[in-house]
């Protein structure tokens, strides 16, 4: 496969500057008539201790031109290369239909593990709007270092341990029953805690009972094991069918209540190390020479708290993964507890604390504003998924109202317009979720790249038995071809850099981009045409156009109907 990025960066050499760095630097101008692809030649200054615009001139008087590379330009500090356009775009295309589905994976990963914690919800609370982004940003980068050949380990990290427990218990045994929270669910499970903290606030002695619950599940009482463990298949099974939409998996279930035995070792170790100072009666670790709160290990009761669990678990996970990264796809309220806990990690001679990387994110609100936790008000993702689904299946209805299989079109229409709209922003931006806008079917959106993929079908279809084996090669190409193939070639690149990056958001725009060039592409040609060797070209860049689209698609979780 021809790595074009790879073959350019090959031909220059800059003393103290790897080849994989210039590559990394190459960029795809803005505008074709500046070039194929453009070196930033300013990333170099300080190495070479020099401006831009000499160390530009001096290397396109370095650089040998080829049947590859037919011209090199040194502008304004950019070192601009020109390719031979239709060699290029064949080679393109047919790399990718070599590659098939399997275009843009890599073994680069192999024999490296790593362990995605994500969605990681709370046990009887509302599956809200919150959670959205950890679950497609943590599914989209599994699948992302899946395919480029790493054992991936999706995580889980269930919020299953606390008072709340007690909370509820207390709750079913006082005003519930079993029966009502197995029909209803979460949502009558929402009811009694919200119930609880009403009556609670008038009885504040109703807390010591809770607490006590609490305590007997800690200990292993049968009773409220049993009732904890319902809680938590209750949660579970009503969450299996959002995560089935979006089509979100988990290697492990493992929460924080996982980690009740495991947390004594951690303490002693800290204790050992000399990191554990009194403060209040709580131990706690002390980071203000590193400018942070204390870490809170032990409350004053003896408790331990959210941190201790984390600190446990990364044990836990560098102990049985040995990963190569461990990431942490949380909001970035808890900017602070991660970089806690990777100091902690530090202090306590870990010197794998450098492979846990916190891939924090923005916060997503509605249109309206909706987005309060405050009793119970909250915005169930379950409720934005359907309605979004709903709207498109009216969309559908307006637009091809005699489609086959309208339903379930509308199905993978609206999750992926949800799940393309959450991730279309670079992750740490908020991001206010509009349903007219993310199911915009001309827009930067899942709709549109979804409804390309089912014009790339039909022109296909359309094409079938067209052209024989004899048809020829073409003989010269338009730009609008050659901008679609340069994209084309662009996809392994892309799925590398969201992986370092750990940013699917690139996935996205790259899927919007291939989608706009292809239609450019679709609406200033004839496809298929009297000449055999243009419409053999022409069907083969749309077959590779179907390819890339339905990659990075599938990357992100979104699936394409046939037709739409
Ligand atoms: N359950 C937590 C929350 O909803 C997120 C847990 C993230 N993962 C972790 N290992 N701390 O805020």
């Amino acid at each position: 496969m021809t790595d074009y990025k790879q073959y350019i960066a090959e031909k220059i050499v800059i003393e103290g500057v790897s080849t994989e760095e210039i590559k990394s630097y190459l960029e795809i101008p803005p505008t074709p008539e500046v070039g194929d692809y453009a070196l930033p030649c300013f990333r170099f200054s300080r190495v070479l201790r020099k401006p831009p615009v000499q160390i530009a001139l001096e290397l396109k008087e370095k650089f040998v031109c080829d049947d590859v590379v037919s011209a090199v330009e040194a502008v304004n500090g950019y070192l601009n290369f020109r390719l031979d356009r239709l060699s290029f775009a064949l080679g393109a295309v047919k790399n990718v239909l070599a590659a098939g589905e399997n275009y843009g994976n890599s073994d680069e990963g192999a024999g490296k593990t790593v362990c995605i914690d994500y969605s990681s919800i709370n046990i009887a609370k509302p599956f809200h709007i919150g959670h959205l982004s950890t679950t497609v940003i943590g599914a989209a980068l599994y699948r992302i270092y899946k395919a480029l050949g790493y054992n991936a380990v999706g995580i889980n990290h269930l919020g299953d341990y606390g008072t709340q427990f007690g909370k509820l218990i207390y709750a079913v045994k006082h005003w519930g029953d079993i029966e009502t929270v197995r029909k209803k669910g979460l949502s009558e499970l929402t009811r009694l805690y919200v119930y609880y903290h009403e009556q609670a606030e008038l009885h504040p002695e109703m807390d010591d009972e809770a607490r006590a619950y609490f305590k007997a599940i800690e200990n292993c009482d049968k009773e409220c094991t049993e009732l904890f463990e319902f809680f938590k298949s209750v949660t579970l099974e009503e969450t299996q069918k959002i995560y089935g939409l979006l089509d979100v998996t988990f290697d492990s279930y493992a929460g924080e209540s996982f980690y009740n035995d495991k947390m004594a070792p951690v303490v002693e170790e800290l204790e050992k190390d000399g990191l554990l100072v009194e403060s209040q009666g709580a131990k706690v670790v002390d980071l203000s020479a590193y400018d942070m709160p204390p870490c809170i290990i032990l409350r004053s009761d003896g408790a331990s708290l959210y941190a201790t669990r984390d600190l446990a678990a990364a044990l836990y996970r560098k102990k049985t993964y040995d990963f190569y990264k461990c990431l942490y796809v949380v909001a970035y309220q808890q900017n602070l507890h991660f970089k806690q806990i990777f100091k902690v990690l530090e202090l306590m001679g870990k010197p794998w604390y450098k492979d846990m990387v916190h891939v924090s994110y923005g916060m997503v609100s509605l249109e309206d504003g909706a987005m309060s936790t405050r009793k119970g008000k909250v915005v169930l993702l379950a409720d934005v998924i359907d309605k979004t689904i709903e709207k498109a299946l009216e969309v559908i209805n307006a637009k091809n109202p005699d489609l086959e299989n309208k339903e379930q079109t509308a199905k993978d229409v609206g999750t992926g317009a949800v799940i393309f709209g959450a991730l279309a922003n670079g992750k740490i931006k908020d991001i206010v979720f509009s349903y007219d806008k993310v199911l915009n079917f001309d827009g930067e959106t899942g709709p549109y790249c979804q409804y390309t993929v089912a014009r790339c079908n039909s022109v296909i279809s359309k094409g079938e038995g067209v052209v024989d084996e004899g048809a020829g090669t073409v003989k010269e190409i338009s730009p609008e071809e050659f901008n679609l193939a340069v994209l084309l070639a662009d996809l392994p690149h892309v799925i590398k850099e969201a992986a370092e990056k750990y940013e699917p958001s690139f996935v996205t725009r790259y899927a919007v981009d291939v989608a706009k060039a292809f239609n450019k592409f679709y609406f200033g040609y004839k496809i298929v045409s009297e000449d055999a060797a243009v419409t053999k070209f022409r069907l083969d860049l749309t077959k590779a156009t179907r390819i890339c689209l339905k990659k990075s698609l599938s990357l992100l979780g979104i699936k394409t109907p046939e037709r739409m």
